[in-house]
């Protein structure tokens, strides 16, 4: 693990206090609220998302690779009356049965796994065909000029973002890897610096007529 993978972790909540208080937190409530039965959450991070899981989820299973997050994320855990199983793996090779999910959550994560196609593959094969995949993400602008910006800043972003890519058209990613929308939001992160404003809140379920990665 990286020295800036640390420090990046130890400032995590710190950086994004603002972020929450004035945008995601009310996208995490009203997101989270919809999960119920049994859950994965892919790169848990911190566990941001705890305080928002309700009482119809019976069980919740949060994967998160990078150790210094696992380890903050099993802290909070150990004070919230909330039960979970932390995976330290990564959301491209997930040690899950086929259809083994009621809904599967991904937060600010799509923006940083290796390979966004294979993440959502394995999301799409532990779903349960009636399943579904909420979203909360920060994507490439529909804007011309913003979405220049993302491309010329992408490089500097991933470093200080610890792997973060600012410029990933994630609704595309979604489509090719064969999940239709149920239901989608724009909204701005705001607080955020531009490039990271524009954020798709949603959810999406495999479309069982689609072959994922075909499109
Ligand atoms: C920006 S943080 C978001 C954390 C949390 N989901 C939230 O909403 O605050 C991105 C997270 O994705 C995790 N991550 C990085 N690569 C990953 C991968 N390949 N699979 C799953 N999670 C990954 C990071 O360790 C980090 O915890």
């Amino acid at each position: 693990m990286s020295v800036w993978g640390r420090i990046f972790a130890a400032g995590y909540d710190r950086v994004m206090a603002g972020v929450e208080k004035s945008v995601l937190g009310a996208h995490r409530e009203d997101l989270l609220g919809r999960a119920s039965g049994r859950v994965l959450e892919i790169g848990g991070g911190t566990g941001a998302n705890l305080p928002y899981y309700g009482a119809g989820v019976t069980e919740l299973v949060i994967t998160e690779p990078e150790e210094p997050m696992a380890r903050r994320l099993e802290s909070k855990l150990a004070a919230s009356t909330r039960q979970a199983l932390v995976t330290r793996a990564p959301a491209e090779k997930l040690p899950f049965a086929d259809e083994s999910f009621d809904f599967a959550v991904s937060t600010l994560v799509l923006c940083t796994v290796d390979d966004p196609a294979r993440a959502l593959a394995e999301i799409r094969r532990l779903l349960k065909p009636d399943g579904q995949l909420l979203f909360l993400e920060h994507v490439r602008s529909d804007v011309p000029g913003l979405a220049r910006w993302q491309d010329r800043l992408h490089g500097v972003q991933v470093r200080v973002g610890h792997g973060c890519h600012c410029n990933r058209d994630t609704l595309a990613s979604l489509d090719k890897a064969g999940f239709s929308l149920l239901d989608l939001e724009h909204s701005q992160m705001l607080k955020a610096p531009p490039i990271l404003r524009p954020l798709i809140v949603g959810a999406a379920r495999p479309d069982l007529s689609a072959t994922a990665g075909s499109g």
